[in-house]
């Protein structure tokens, strides 16, 4: 128990700060006992600050700064919170590729010149055509929920995309539209999967699969696949971890975060293994599929011959219309997958925002694959691709799998673990290296733990040539500081 003095204010919050870390399985131990004032007739309005350490080791620390204690003589009542949160909630990891990103926003805010190389977005503006359905769509009243799936003129056309792009047939009951495609995906886990699943996730994974598995109560299983075999997942992997418990599969195509991309055979070999467990179902995440470097094709797992049945395909507008704000993606599913993941949406958020569905259509009016608008962007992405593929594969000692899609590297730079830094200390693992690349050489990167493979980083190239160049050369300089270990070397 832990009392707290505070002072009411004309707040009419509660403001609980707590500073870095999970509340965890300690939180559920803890009780916070609040001394407090009544602000107003009929509810108790404070602004509190706590100032504590968790009792039991391993617990966060909390912020702190105690406000001054009642100066007019009222007297104080007692408010207990109970500060224990749900134990899937307190079990989730928060996003490291979100938290570096935020990190380095914070940096260049106060004026230090970083270059950020962390975030999964696309620096290229929201095509014009697509703003303009936006602005239209505000100024014309489309400014009212929508249907919970979607407007149906959106639906058809999606379904209209993916017959043309993908070859797979759905009608608009089967698509369900969202505020992005983590939320269809965070959905569609939702609606299959819960307590005693497994859900087989190929690592390096895009960091929200394990948590979004985990949340539904079921067992994310990690599969994890090497830089050697471009970090595809082998049918004979797959084989080995599946058993009656096993629910779902990931597969994407384009990777985030490593650019591969399946070819026909790879998906044709899983998805006849797929095919021999009747429970198991598979996500298929497309977002990166218009982000591609010919002769990498992109094909649909639906499309593979009895997949259509099983497979939950997600996409979105965010990263091939670089509209990442507008937040909008989308499920295709048979019907009574959609049909549950629906009902989640109904109660979670309703319709995704109507001015944004507007501008959806008009991405999708643009023509096959984003027409020309969006083959610009994947031109740019593809120098930038090769420009700095040729630059990481000169540095000694990293190794690189050469992205065929999205717009990410996934170079391993284990060999410059436990390397001792010129001045003082060692730099031991991928967190450390990612911290000395910012600190000292002011780049921004995330380290291959956040996505399941902890040799690597990700770098995101999603930034403009000359920041690119000038990001390469800087790790280059931080490099020439450290002196790796021997046996990296000899091994190299
Ligand atoms: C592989 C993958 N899937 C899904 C998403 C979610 O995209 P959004 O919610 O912006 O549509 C992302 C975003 O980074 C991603 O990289």
């Amino acid at each position: 128990m832990l009392g707290i003095q505070c002072r009411p204010v004309n707040y009419a919050t509660v403001a609980l700060s707590v500073a870095h870390g999970d509340l965890n399985a300690t939180a559920s131990e803890e009780r916070l006992s609040v001394h407090s004032q009544p602000w107003r007739t009929g509810g108790c309005h404070f602004r509190l600050r706590i100032q504590k350490q968790f009792i039991k080791s391993g617990g966060p620390s909390v912020t702190r700064a105690m406000a001054p204690a009642p100066s007019n003589g009222q007297s104080q009542s007692t408010v207990e919170l109970d500060l224990s949160l749900n134990p899937r909630v307190a079990a989730l990891k928060s996003s490291k590729t979100m938290f570096v990103a935020d990190k380095a926003t914070a940096m260049k805010d106060s004026g230090i010149d970083v270059i950020k190389l962390a975030a999964g977005e696309p620096d290229f503006r929201t095509p014009q055509a697509i703003v303009e359905a936006g602005v239209w769509a505000a100024q014309n009243n489309h400014t009212r929920y929508t249907p919970n799936a979607g407007t149906l003129e959106l639906r058809k056309a999606i379904c209209h995309k993916l017959q043309e792009e993908n070859g797979l047939t759905y009608q608009p009951d089967q698509i369900l539209v969202s505020n992005g495609a983590k939320q269809s995906i965070a959905q569609a886990v939702m609606a299959v999967c819960g307590p005693g699943d497994e859900a087989i996730v190929p690592a390096p994974f895009w960091v929200s699969y394990p948590e979004i598995v985990r949340l539904s109560g079921a067992t994310p299983v990690i599969v994890p696949t090497l830089l050697d075999d471009d970090f595809l997942l082998k049918p004979e992997q797959l084989s080995k971890v599946l058993n009656e418990k096993s629910r779902l599969l990931f597969l994407c195509s384009p990777s985030n975060p490593t650019g591969s991309v399946y070819k026909l055979e790879d998906l044709e070999a899983i998805a006849a293994i797929v095919a021999k467990h009747p429970r198991l179902l598979v996500v298929a995440d497309e977002i990166y599929e218009h982000i591609i470097y010919s002769p990498a094709k992109h094909y649909s797992f639906a499309a593979l011959p009895g997949m259509w049945e099983r497979t939950l395909t997600v996409n979105g507008f965010s990263k091939a219309f670089s509209m990442t704000g507008w937040r909008l993606g989308y499920l295709a599913a048979p019907k009574p997958f959609v049909a549950a993941a629906n009902k989640v949406q109904s109660q979670l958020t309703s319709g995704a925002c109507s001015i944004s569905q507007k501008a959806g259509l008009a991405a999708l009016n643009l023509g096959y694959a984003g027409g020309e608008v969006v083959a610009e962007m994947v031109k740019a992405f593809r120098e930038r691709r090769d420009a700095m593929v040729k630059k990481l594969l000169a540095i000694e000692g990293v190794k690189l799998s050469i992205p065929q899609g999205a717009f990410y590297l996934f170079p391993d730079f284990s060999s410059y673990f436990g390397a001792e830094v010129e001045g003082g200390g060692t730099v031991n693992d991928a967190n450390e290296l990612c911290e000395f690349f910012l600190d000292k050489c002011l780049v921004a990167l995330v380290p291959g733990d956040a996505f399941g493979e902890p040799k690597c980083l990700r770098i995101s190239y999603a930034a403009s040539v000359e920041e690119l160049e000038e990001a390469v050369s800087r790790i280059e300089k931080g490099l020439k500081l450290m002196k790796r270990k021997e046996s990296a070397v000899s091994s190299a």
